[in-house]
């Protein structure tokens, strides 16, 4: 595979950061990936063993790890993973001061040191991390937006292949709405090789695979019981990350800066979004049922409810 002379900046070495500079450097996707995080020593041991990594995999990416912002300089793509995650018991809200502070420090030599990069927000409270992320760093809002509806969708499309019995890669999902309880599956969207989920189940299971996609990331810090998923969220954050750096205008359900689609206006919200060389590059608006813009609306106030937090906080 060829090599573009690109760079990307994952920042955070924990699970999900780790498995994104994994990814990134064996997809190929730059010549340099970044990884930065504040705990001495532990970006450039991840660093070192994905270099090593390189010479049986055969990938031509460089991995650096650092702690040092100064290194992250002229990145074409950024991928914030920094934060803590959740434990049982917690809801993504309840991470939004402490992870508030970790975004703005971020912004803030983000801003200075990739003026250009097209920033992937991956940290939760998805919504209104990726909405102060872009507040902070004051980018265009093509240039900043959140991964999580490749990830709520990756999980429905797994779901409802299990229920059919056919390969997952066939699946083909849609969920909008908040990275969170209130995310809006949309079944009228979902297939199987192109078949409507709806000719192959009954409206039941269908509203089962639903609610079990709306759980899916609590489901599995159940689970693990010390933290949230990382496999399935990395891929997704690097899939953008590939649509953008190799301009596939792919549409793909990401967090966006609504501008009265969906009726919204200035809120972070998951919409189907064509990801380019310049960042979202068209959002679209998909017809929509009576109950599932009732949905959109409902989810969009528990954003709206966050970001408050955060004004409160001092943060916004
Ligand atoms: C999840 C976390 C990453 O959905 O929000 O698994």
């Amino acid at each position: 595979m060829s090599i573009s002379r690109r760079k990307i900046t994952v920042v955070g070495a924990g699970y999900v950061g780790s498995s994104c500079a994994q990814l990134a450097a064996s997809k190929d996707l730059a010549s340099e990936v970044c990884l930065i995080d504040v705990v001495e020593g532990r970006p450039q041991g991840i660093a070192l063993d994905l270099n090593q990594m390189a010479a049986v995999e055969g990938f031509a990416s460089r991995v650096r790890g650092t702690n040092d912002p100064g290194d992250t300089a002229g990145s074409d793509v950024v991928i914030m993973t920094a934060g803590k995650p959740r434990t049982p018991g917690m809801s993504r809200s309840d991470l939004l001061e402490t992870n508030g502070r970790v975004i703005s420090a971020v912004a803030d030599y983000v801003r200075e040191t990739s003026p250009e990069a097209v920033v992937i927000v991956v940290t939760n409270p998805l919504d209104s991390m990726v909405h102060l992320m872009r507040a902070r760093t004051g980018f265009p809002a093509r240039q900043v937006v959140g991964m999580a509806g490749v990830l709520d969708s990756a999980r429905f499309r797994f779901f409802a292949a299990e229920a059919t019995g056919t390969a997952t890669r066939d699946a083909d999902a849609m969920v909008l709405g908040a990275h969170g309880d209130s995310m809006v599956p949309v079944p009228e969207h979902t297939s199987v090789a192109g078949v409507a989920l709806n000719a192959l189940l009954s409206a039941q299971e269908i509203d089962a695979l639903s609610d079990r996609t709306r759980h899916g990331g609590a489901e599995i810090v159940g689970l693990l019981k010390t933290g949230s998923a990382w496999f399935a969220p990395a891929a997704s954050a690097v899939a953008m990350a590939g649509a953008i750096l190799g301009d596939e205008k792919r549409l793909m359900p990401s967090a966006c800066l609504l501008n009265g689609q969906y009726g919204l206006e200035g809120i972070y919200m998951g919409v189907p979004a064509l990801l380019g060389a310049r960042g979202v590059e068209a959002i679209v608006e998909l017809p929509l049922t009576a109950e599932a813009r009732i949905q959109m609306q409902k989810t969009a106030g528990t954003i709206a409810a966050d970001l408050e937090t955060l004004r409160d906080a001092g943060l916004l």
